[in-house]
């Protein structure tokens, strides 16, 4: 990325503090390597991202003949009010590519660049997939439009997000499930100079950028990968060990602290934490609800509410 980009990118990001996380190239490869197949003869949609600077509209470019893209299309949103940081301008704008164009031809959209717009909504139904990191102040409608028009998708979601009921819904019944990378597995994110930290790793990149590495980020899909069918391998047992594994007291279930002790004989219902998720393939576990008990309450265990569980059955005993 060039030294001018990089100053777009974060004059861009001073408009909407909240939701200016840039995603890192690096973890873009990281993550679109495992789904290559998926991409053969598709118009994919970026619908938050400047084709000027994002970096998936990057990789899609460097990248749009091997995976053999139809089209890419990489649309921005642009508020029309100035604000501290920045003066009024002309609203959202996209590039369309086939791989022909001028990267430097950009359309002007007559309203913002808003994902939710009719002219934005015109280019998600020309499309087929739609991967980006979408502001997760607007996560919930993000999804929903997602699912709404049947999309594909890859995108960044925070890991707060799967608890989200309406999210964890689509999880359940094998709608969307994570993607390969998770917490750690995606490095960092570049922010603004000026954007408020909380106690995150911070570093700077060769160009000066400032990124964060929250450690809290996944990547939400509906695109199959090899990983989704991988079993997690279960090397500890119930018999023997029961006291280990108390069972709530408001739901007839065990429960597990950590994804790595699922005994593999036990065939009642088990409690995991959230991070299973990652590991989850939908031949090997069944997931039945998350949270609450019979009584609508968190699970508890001596009258002490647990973390976050999800609750599943092994479907192999
Ligand atoms: C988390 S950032 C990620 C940016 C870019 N997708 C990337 O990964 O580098 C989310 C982006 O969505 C933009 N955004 C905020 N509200 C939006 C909206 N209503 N419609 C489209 N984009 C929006 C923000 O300006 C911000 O650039």
């Amino acid at each position: 990325m060039t030294r001018r980009a990089n100053h777009a990118l974060l004059d861009h990001a001073k408009l909407s503090k909240r939701d200016e996380f840039y995603t890192l190239y690096t973890d873009i490869e990281r993550e679109l390597q495992h789904y290559t197949r998926h991409f053969m003869n598709k118009t994919v949609y970026c619908n938050c991202d400047d084709p000027r600077t994002s970096n998936f509209c990057r990789y899609f470019t460097d990248n749009f003949t091997r995976l053999g893209l139809r089209r890419l299309i990489c649309s921005c949103y642009r508020r029309y009010e100035a604000d501290l940081f920045s003066s009024a301008h002309d609203g959202g704008f996209y590039r369309d590519y086939t791989g022909r164009e001028n990267l430097d031809d950009i359309t002007r959209f007559e309203g913002n660049g808003d994902f939710r717009s009719h002219e934005c909504i015109e280019l998600l139904r020309q499309s087929d997939i739609v991967v980006t990191n979408p502001p997760f102040s607007l996560f919930r409608e993000y999804l929903r439009q997602l699912t709404h028009y049947g999309k594909k998708f890859l995108i960044i979601s925070n890991i707060n997000a799967i608890t989200y009921k309406e999210v964890f819904t689509l999880i359940q019944s094998g709608e969307i499930w994570l993607g390969v990378n998770f917490g750690r597995g995606i490095s960092g994110f570049i922010v603004p100079e000026d954007y408020p930290l909380y106690g995150t790793e911070t570093r700077a990149d060769e160009h000066g950028n400032h990124i964060i590495s929250p450690n809290n980020c996944l990547w939400l899909t509906n695109l199959d990968s090899p990983k989704r069918h991988e079993f997690i391998p279960l090397t500890k047992t119930y018999r023997g060990h029961e006291s280990e594994y108390p069972f709530y007291d408001n739901y007839p279930a065990i429960n597990i602290d950590s994804t790595r002790d699922i005994p593999a004989d036990f065939a009642g219902t088990m409690g995991v934490p959230v991070t299973f998720l990652h590991k989850h393939s939908p031949e090997q576990f069944e997931i039945l609800g998350f949270r609450k008990g019979n009584d609508g309450k968190d699970l508890r265990i001596n009258g002490r509410s647990t973390y976050f569980r999800i609750l599943i059955r092994n479907k192999q005993l």
